[in-house]
């Protein structure tokens, strides 16, 4: 039986076949470590790449692959950004951030053409919210913003972490996400909020899923 780090593994090698050239956009976490990986091997096809954190810019940096700033790149030439989930639904409605990087994940994520996310069979679930919610808050907000996540019926709980953009973090739990793209709207409305780890207005396009039979290719 493969491991979960294999069929991580497994998973972002199926990934990197999808960059053929131009720039890649690249996520954070263990998964997108593991397509760091594969991207590396194959850098000379590529223009470099587009980091969804500091974390992520570091590894492609110590990899040898170029990473460009996202105010400097057209959309046309941004085909595809690859990222991993805490959860993602069969409608391929995503819960992300449980590593901290929801916001520049989401804003690379709305420049590239097509969002690829790499995930084990863990990841898919009937209905978003198991996993907390991740919020990215202005620090000076984060008691006006926790009370109005509370009325929304979560249970908001400070994370001790710090964002790349400055910002704090507020795991909301005791969810049950039955409309995700309702909800995305609805807590990015909370004055205070910087944006939420619900990715359903604009969803993944290719779900490549690990699972012990090899990796399943869902698509929109
Ligand atoms: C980072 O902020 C998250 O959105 C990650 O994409 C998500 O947590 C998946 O991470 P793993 O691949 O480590 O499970």
């Amino acid at each position: 039986m493969a491991s979960q780090d294999e069929l991580k593994q497994q998973v972002a090698k199926a990934a990197a076949e999808y960059a053929r050239g131009g720039i890649i956009g690249v996520g954070t976490g263990s998964t997108a470590n593991y397509f760091i990986e594969e991207l590396a091997k194959i850098k000379s096809r590529i223009d470099g790449a587009v980091a969804s954190s500091e974390a992520t810019a570091q590894r492609l940096r110590g990899h040898g692959i170029k990473v460009l700033d996202l105010n400097n790149v057209s959309p046309g030439d941004l085909e595809i950004y690859v990222d991993g989930a805490d959860e993602i639904t069969e409608h391929m409605h995503m819960l992300k951030g449980g590593g901290g990087a929801l916001t520049r994940e989401k804003v690379v994520a709305a420049v590239a053409q097509k969002f690829i996310c790499i995930c084990d069979a863990t990841k898919l679930v009937p209905v978003l919210g198991k996993f907390p919610l991740p919020v990215e808050v202005l620090p000076m907000a984060r008691s006006h913003v926790a009370r109005e996540l509370t009325r929304l019926g979560g249970q908001p709980v400070l994370r001790d972490f710090t964002t790349d953009n400055g910002n704090v973090i507020l795991d909301v739990h005791g969810l049950t996400i039955v409309n995700p793209v309702e909800t995305e709207a609805k807590i990015n409305q909370i004055v205070g909020v910087v944006t939420n780890g619900l990715f359903a207005a604009r969803p993944a396009d290719v779900l490549l899923l690990a699972t012990q039979e090899g990796v399943r290719t869902l698509k929109r």
